[in-house]
């Protein structure tokens, strides 16, 4: 019990300090970010990492895949210029989801629901002195302990500073809506998740179910995808508490118009883009990203599917929610909806 509360009176302490820190990290780096269209670098800016470089236009020839990225933060900068309004200060608690690797100069904002367990295992063999090999010999649980890995929050604001300024920053992104149904379907359909079907279900139950059992009031262990929906859309949902990690919004949880990711992974291309994230922070000789040979991912055929029982107004709510996923990471809006 005493961990977490020494933890959060050294994070209240930083808050003050980090709030300047990190203020002034982002007026010098956003001339950087401004030319790189191709004028060259901030002077000064003496590391960089070698799509840093790639994205300076240091290198002539592209491959297709790192064109491909490319394109993406590009169109990431520009949609975070359309879409978000005023520019504000990154606090430490924004930077829970970023997982450090010092030895490789990497960081990594986790999303749940976008193969977060295994880029975890592999943080683990980057980061764990010879301890681990094998990423998928890391049981799934040791890999989401906390503690296990750093995150950028527990440094200190000049430490934090220099990592987001010469560290490859990335993140892995989905179609929001599959990965919604991604969630529902893991933490909703599945009998051992006992501990979300107390904490959410009953909650979800009792709120958007007309004439409940008492046996799901007391289980709530089947909520409906209609169910979840109504709870998602639902204003005190949000008023109460933030949305739950594997639910929120991958730009409340990573903030990709305030944090510069260097290379944006999908899902949609994980191996191919896990594979050039490894080779840019030179660790492709020391682990590969696991290849998964599940079946049962969800994919947009499915998302259809479970979007069909839910109606048009509705739709457009849950649409609106996301929508900023959707447009900065270039999700086009799915055709099975049915709003206009
Ligand atoms: C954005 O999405 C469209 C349509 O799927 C695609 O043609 C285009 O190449 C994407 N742009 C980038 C920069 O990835």
């Amino acid at each position: 019990m005493r961990k977490p509360k020494v933890g959060r009176l050294f994070l209240a302490t930083c808050v003050g300090s980090l709030f300047m820190v990190i203020l002034y990290f982002q007026n010098i780096t956003r001339p950087a970010v401004e030319q790189s269209g191709g004028k060259g670098i901030a002077p000064g800016k003496t590391r960089r990492s070698p799509l840093q470089a790639l994205y300076n236009g240091d290198q002539l020839d592209l491959s297709a895949v790192q064109t491909s990225l490319r394109g993406r933060r590009e169109l990431l900068e520009e949609a975070c210029l359309t879409h978000t309004k005023k520019r504000r200060v990154l606090t430490p608690d924004d930077l829970r989801h970023l997982i450090v690797d010092d030895k490789h100069g990497l960081l990594y904002c986790y999303v749940p629901k976008v193969a977060c367990t295994n880029w975890k295992r592999v943080f683990m063999v980057l980061t764990g002195d010879g301890r681990y090999h094998e990423p998928l010999a890391i049981p799934a649980n040791e890999a989401h302990v906390a503690g296990n890995l750093r995150t950028l929050s527990e440094y200190s604001t000049s430490e934090i500073n220099r990592r987001l300024r010469s560290y490859l920053k990335f993140i892995f992104v989905r179609e929001p809506f599959e990965r919604l149904v991604s969630a529902y379907r893991n933490k909703f359909t599945r009998s051992y998740n006992t501990a979300f079907h107390k904490r959410y279900g009953t909650k979800i139950i009792r709120r958007h179910r007309p004439q409940p059992q008492p046996d799901a009031l007391e289980r709530g262990n089947d909520v409906s995808f209609q169910e979840f929906v109504y709870y998602l859309v639902d204003p005190r949902t949000q008023r109460e508490e933030p949305f739950n990690e594997h639910w929120e919004r991958i730009h409340s949880l990573c903030h990709p118009c305030l944090v510069h990711y260097d290379v944006v992974g999908k899902y949609e291309t994980l191996e191919q883009d896990s594979r050039s994230v490894l080779r840019l922070a030179g660790a492709d000789g020391e682990v590969r990203f696991p290849t998964s040979g599940k079946s049962t991912r969800t994919n947009g055929d499915m998302a259809a599917q479970f979007f069909q029982n839910i109606s048009p107004f509705y739709q457009k709510k849950l649409y609106n929610l996301y929508r900023m996923d959707f447009l900065l990471f270039n999700y086009s809006n799915p055709e099975y909806l049915k709003t206009r």
